[in-house]
């Protein structure tokens, strides 16, 4: 197989260092996108254009690879984070208790869908199969915040300051 040189992290970022490690460990061979795709998501918490070239030009793979399995994996994140997280649980106890219901009011009142981030960056909007607290189903974690049983009025109620601008914010 011929040796793929491996190009310059995208910045000095010292979690680039993880990434490559991790690359390394694979022979910086192209089986490997899957597993440095999460190690770039797991350091920086989404797969942003210019780590998809550099995953795609270090593992000598097409672009176009990079990006259709980025974006056929769910799991994989494009944008970056908003400044909350909403989790909406919709595992069976969670589904059966209204988690859609608290779904489709969060995403009817912020205009977002699951998996993606409010146009301003406010909020990210993702959803699970069970967070392991059915007892309090429907669950939500708002910001790491585990909450339980609740209303869609409760979450919108919580989510409120998230939209809020913060004092002295031209207007
Ligand atoms: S199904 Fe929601 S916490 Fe288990």
């Amino acid at each position: 197989m011929p040796h793929v040189p491996t190009p310059p992290a995208p910045s000095a970022d010292k979690r680039w260092k993880l990434v490559t490690t991790s690359l390394r460990r694979q022979g910086n061979a192209p089986h490997a996108l899957i597993e440095g795709m999460h190690a770039v998501q797991q350091a920086f918490g989404h797969l942003e254009p210019a780590s998809l070239r550099y995953l795609a030009a270090a593992l000598g793979v097409p672009l176009s690879k990079a990006y259709g399995v980025a974006t056929f994996y769910h799991h994989f994140v494009l944008e970056p984070p908003g400044a909350h997280t909403c989790v909406v649980c919709l595992g069976t106890a969670c589904h059966l208790k209204g988690g859609p219901a608290i779904l489709s009011a969060v995403e009817r009142a912020h205009r977002v869908k699951a998996g993606q981030t409010t146009a301003g960056g406010e909020l990210s909007l993702l959803v699970a199969r069970c967070i392991g607290v059915c007892s309090l189903a429907p669950a939500v974690v708002l910001d790491g915040d585990i909450q339980g049983p609740c209303t869609p009025a409760q979450v919108l109620e919580r989510l409120a300051p998230c939209f809020e601008e913060p004092e002295g914010s031209p207007r």
